[in-house]
């Protein structure tokens, strides 16, 4: 007999699970690790291809202490959020973005990939069979984490020999502790997130354990996270350790261009074309930190952090302040746009968002 719970039995909506909301206080969400109930898995071997994967009660998985995930840190992860709507259907945001990015960021950690059509029909199963977690509208969104790694054993520096694809979710609210207030950042001019030819461009694992020493010390003092510099020449903006920048002056918003050492922001991405749709000019290239402490207004996008705006920014121990209260008119604009869209509230002219 089908398990009432398998990945089949899930994606036709012939699952037994009861559909009430978790019994959690929504009001409280933050974007801290909320155990769910399932997660999805999926093997291959080196030379092979992801076939079936299946969904299974949500706990720990075993990985063999040689698993080139845990000593060279070949591992990827993504990440994305399902909304529930008014009417209580969900919605996925541009799941098939992440999908591409991943298998690009597969191929510089030279790891195979889940297809587009994997992933997304993985991150499908994955959300149904947690649907009770998907916050009520309004009160937050349910996080998705799919994850990739090397989870064959290696003891030489060598792509392992087996690789695990896993997706887990999460609800969640706002990421930082301000909320939906102005963020503080500190520009960071000595250690360095990413350099040229590096793996800054793909959502590597490493790219972020390389942060933390940083935001431990900004955090530790009071600010929000980290901004930083470039590594050649130590002027150009580059990200924050979770999530993209956005310089607004006038009409004209700017934000640095990829070029291999940035992540490519898939909210980065939309509020690109968001903004445009909404009448300002966009401009990626490089933009220089006296750029940033001369701005209208600084904000950062990305999944977790959605669009953020920032109070301040403090450089060479001088701090600059934007705005009143920090809450610039464009970034509240940009974000009521793109979360009214995400939550089904607006008309999806993009075709952006996923109904399931
Ligand atoms: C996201 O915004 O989804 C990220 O992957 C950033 C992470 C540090 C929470």
């Amino acid at each position: 007999a089908v398990s009432p719970f398998s990945r089949d039995a899930v994606l036709s909506g012939n699952y037994s699970e009861t559909l009430d909301l978790a019994d959690i206080d929504w009001d409280s969400l933050g974007f801290s690790y909320v155990p769910t109930d399932y997660m999805y898995t999926m093997k291959c071997v080196k030379s092979g291809n992801f076939s079936r994967g299946e969904l299974q009660r949500f706990g720990n998985i075993e990985l063999n202490p040689s698993a080139g995930v845990l000593n060279y840190g070949q591992g990827l992860f993504e990440g994305l959020k399902a909304y529930r709507k008014e009417d209580g259907k969900i919605l996925l945001f541009r799941p098939e973005e992440n999908a591409l990015r991943m298998i690009e960021g597969a191929e510089r950690m030279c790891m195979p990939s889940p297809t587009v059509e994997q992933f997304v029909e993985a991150v499908k199963a994955t959300v149904l069979a947690n649907k009770r977690w998907v916050p009520p509208s309004g009160k937050g969104s349910l996080y998705i984490r799919p994850l990739l790694m090397g989870s064959g054993a290696v003891l030489g520096l060598a792509p392992a020999p087996e690789y695990t694809f896993l997706i887990y979710v999460s609800p969640v609210g706002n990421y930082f502790k301000e909320g939906v207030a102005p963020i503080h950042l500190i520009v960071e001019h000595e250690l360095h997130r990413a350099t040229p030819g590096g793996t800054g461009g793909v959502k590597t694992i490493g790219n972020y354990a390389a942060v933390l020493k940083a935001q431990s010390v900004a955090k530790a003092k009071g600010f929000s996270d980290v901004l930083y510099l470039d590594c050649v020449h130590k002027k150009y903006l580059e990200e924050v350790s979770s999530c993209n920048i956005f310089v607004v002056k006038g009409n004209v918003i700017s934000t640095p261009a990829i070029k291999g050492t940035i992540l490519p922001g898939i909210t980065r991405k939309s509020i690109i074309d968001v903004a445009r749709s909404e009448g300002f000019q966009v401009e990626e290239r490089s933009v220089t930190i006296h750029e940033l402490l001369d701005a209208d207004e600084v904000f950062c996008t990305g999944t977790a952090v959605v669009v953020s705006p920032v109070g301040s920014i403090t450089y060479m121990g001088k701090r600059v302040s934007f705005g009143e209260d920090g809450v610039g008119t464009v970034s509240k604009q940009l974000y009521n746009v793109l979360t009214r869209l995400q939550m089904g509230l607006i008309e999806d002219k993009m075709n952006w968002t996923m109904e399931l």
